[in-house]
C-alpha cells in the first residue's frame, strides 16, 4: 500500500552516522513534518542539529497523510470548546493560523506546488447537520470567516455544511525534500534507517542509543537537548501512551471520467469521508479517505473495500489507483501535547496530539519547541499545546474509557488465542494461538510463513493480524510490525522476537 505521495518519490536516505560517537546541541527523532521543522527553525539559529529517523522522512504519517493544511478541521473547534472553552479555542486556531502561514510562505519561497481551494465540514444526516452547525457556530464566534452552505451540491449525499474559502492542500513530499535540503545546507544532519531504542540522560547530557547495524557496535549520539517528533512518544515517562488514542485511517486515489470536485470535503457523520482532489503528472486524482478507528481493532481489509465502494457509486467511473493508511494520535483533552516531556525537564520535548491535523499543528509544535529550546518568549496561543497543563483534566473521563478498553483488549488478547485451533494458513492471513506461555503468531506472506511471538515489546499487549496491510498491530497503544515482526511504528522500539 503506497501513497500517492510516495509512490514515484525517491525516498531520502542517509545511513552515515556523522561519527562513532555523535554529539551535537540537539538531536531531533523523527523525520516527519514535525521533527523536520523544528530541526531547520533550530538549525536556522545556529544550533548543531542531527535529525534521527527509523525508516526514511515522510514514511509514516507525514507522507500517508490527506495533505489539507487548513484551519477548518471537521468538527475540531467545537471538540475542542465543548472540553475547553473559547479561550483555547482561540489559542488552538492562532496555533494554527501561524503553522498554516509557515507552511504556504515556505512552499512560495521554494516554488513547492499547492492548491488554494476551499474547505467544507458537511454533514450527511440531520444529526451531523448539527454538529456542522455548532461547528459553525464555534468558528463564528472565534473569527473565522466561515458561511452556511446549503447548496453544497456535491455528486455524494450532502444536506448542508461549513465553508471557509482560500485553504490549501498540498503533496508533502515535495515539502519535506526542501525541508532536509535546507537543513543539510545550514549544516544540520539526518541519519536514515536508524531506530532510537532507548534515550538516557546523565550528566546533563540526553544519550540516545541507536539500533545496531549486522557486526557494529551499538551507535550512541549525545546530545544537549532532545526533541522526540516521533509521532506517539517512544518514551513512557510522561505516561503519554495513556493520554492518546492511536487512530488508522485510510485513503484511496481514483482517476475519474469528469473532474473532481475543487472543495477539500470532510464530514461530520458516519461514514466518514475525507475527499479532494490531487493534481498528478498525469492529470488528476480524487483522493477518499476515511473509515478510521483504532489500530488493531477493526478490519482493515473491509474499511478499503467500503471507501472504494462507496467511491464508485457516486462516481461512476472511478478507477482505483493507490489505496494506503497511517495513524495519527487523538488526545483525551483534544488539545495537542507539545512541550517538556515531564514537567520542568528541559532535555526531552515531546509534539504528539495532533488528532490527523498535524499539517498545521505539527509545525505549531515546531515553531513553539524552537522559541523553547533558543530561550525566547512563548506565543500566547501556547497554553493551548501544553505537555502539562490543568486544562488535561477535562479529559480524565476519556482518560479512564480509553484505558478501560485498553484493559479489555489486553486481557482479551491473553485469553482468546487459547480458544482458537492453530490450523492451517492460506496466503495472506495470519492468526494468534497457544497457551500464554507459549502464543505464537503465525502467517504466510508471499508464500513464506513467518511465526513470531506475539507479545507487542512495548507493554505487553497481544498484537492482532492486519488482514490489509499484512502487519502485526497492537490494539493497546498502536504499535505495529511487519509479518516478521520488525517495528514500523508506534511507541514500541523493538522488533517481535521469533518463534
Ligand atoms: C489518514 C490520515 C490523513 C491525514 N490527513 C491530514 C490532513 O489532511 N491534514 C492535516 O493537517 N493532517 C492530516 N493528518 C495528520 C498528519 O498527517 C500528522 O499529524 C502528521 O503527519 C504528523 O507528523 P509527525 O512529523 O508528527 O509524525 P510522522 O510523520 O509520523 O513522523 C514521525 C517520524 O518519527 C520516526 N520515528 C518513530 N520512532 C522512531 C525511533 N524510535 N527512532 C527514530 N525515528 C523514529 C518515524 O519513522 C516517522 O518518520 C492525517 C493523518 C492520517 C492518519
Ligand atoms: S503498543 Fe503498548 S502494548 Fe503494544
Amino acid at each position: 500500500m503506497t501513497s500517492l505521495w510516495l509512490d514515484g518519490h525517491t525516498p531520502v536516505e542517509r545511513p552515515e552516522l556523522p561519527g562513532p560517537d555523535t554529539a551535537v546541541d540537539v538531536a531531533v527523532i523523527g523525520a516527519g513534518i514535525t521533527g523536520l521543522v523544528t530541526a531547520i527553525l533550530l538549525a536556522r539559529a545556529g544550533k548543531r542539529v542531527l535529525v534521527v529517523e527509523a525508516r526514511n522522512p515522510g514514511a509514516v504519517t507525514t507522507g500517508n497523510t490527506t495533505g489539507k493544511v487548513s484551519l477548518l478541521q471537521g468538527t475540531r473547534l467545537s471538540s475542542i470548546e465543548s472540553r475547553q472553552g473559547t479561550e483555547s479555542v482561540h489559542q488552538y486556531l492562532e496555533g494554527n493560523r501561524e503553522g498554516q502561514a509557515w507552511v504556504a510562505h515556505y512552499c512560495a519561497e521554494h516554488e513547492i506546488p499547492v492548491q488554494r481551494e476551499d474547505a467544507v465540514t458537511y454533514a450527511q444526516t440531520a444529526a451531523g447537520e448539527r454538529s456542522a452547525r455548532s461547528e459553525f457556530d464555534v468558528c463564528r464566534t472565534v473569527g473565522l470567516d466561515v458561511i452556511w452552505d446549503e447548496a453544497l451540491n456535491p455528486p455524494f449525499p450532502a444536506r448542508a455544511g461549513v465553508r471557509l474559502g482560500d485553504q490549501m492542500q498540498f503533496d508533502p513530499m515535495p515539502f519535506l525534500d526542501a525541508l532536509i535540503a535546507e537543513l543539510e545546507q545550514r549544516g544540520g544532519r539526518l541519519l536514515t534507517g536508524r531506530r532510537v531504542r532507548t534515550v538516557q540522560t546523565s550528566d546533563g547530557q540526553v544519550h540516545l542509543h541507536l539500533a545496531r547495524r549486522a557486526e557494529s557496535d551499538e551507535p550512541v549520539v549525545s546530545a544537549a537537548q532532545c526533541v522526540l517528533a516521533t509521532g506517539a512518544p517512544i518514551l513512557d515517562r510522561g505516561g503519554y501512551f495513556a493520554r492518546l488514542k492511536p487512530q488508522r485511517s485510510y485513503c484511496t486515489a481514483f482517476t475519474v471520467p469528469t473532474p473532481p470536485p475543487r472543495e477539500m470535503f470532510l464530514s461530520t457523520d458516519s461514514p466518514s469521508r475525507s475527499l479532494r482532489y490531487a493534481p498528478t503528472a498525469d492529470g488528476e486524482r480524487l483522493i477518499v479517505g476515511g473509515n478510521g478507528h483504532v489500530v488493531g481493532r477493526g478490519s482493515e481489509r473491509h474499511a478499503v473495500e467500503d471507501l472504494v465502494a462507496w467511491t464508485q457509486r457516486y462516481f461512476p467511473g472511478a478507477q482505483l489507483t493507490h489505496e494506503w493508511s497511517a495513524q495519527d494520535y487523538e488526545p483525551i483533552h483534544e488539545l495537542p501535547f507539545v512541550g517538556p516531556l515531564l514537567p520542568r525537564n528541559e532535555s526531552l520535548f515531546i509534539a504528539t496530539g495532533f488528532a490527523k491535523w498535524g499539517m498545521t499543528n505539527g509545525v505549531a509544535a515546531a515553531l513553539l519547541l524552537a522559541k523553547h529550546l533558543l530561550g525566547g518568549e512563548q506565543a500566547p496561543w501556547a497554553p493551548a499545546f501544553s505537555s502539562w497543563t490543568p486544562r488535561e483534566r477535562s479529559g480524565w473521563a476519556e482518560a479512564i474509557k480509553t484505558n478501560a478498553e485498553v484493559a479489555v483488549h489486553l486481557a482479551a488478547g491473553w485469553v482468546t488465542p487459547t480458544l482458537r485451533p492453530s490450523g492451517a494458513l492460506s496466503e495472506g492471513q495470519g492468526v494468534v494461538s497457544g497457551l500464554p506461555w507459549n502464543m505464537t503468531g503465525r502467517t504466510i506472506v508471499d508464500g513464506v510463513e513467518h511465526c513470531v511471538s506475539p507479545v507487542c515489546t512495548h507493554l505487553g499487549g497481544i498484537v492482532e493480524w492486519n488482514d490489509e496491510e499484512k502487519t502485526w498491530d497492537c490494539p493497546l497503544h498502536g504499535s505495529r510490525f511487519t509479518a516478521d515482526g520488525s517495528v514500523l511504528e508506534g511507541p514500541a522500539t523493538r522488533d517481535l522476537s521469533h518463534r
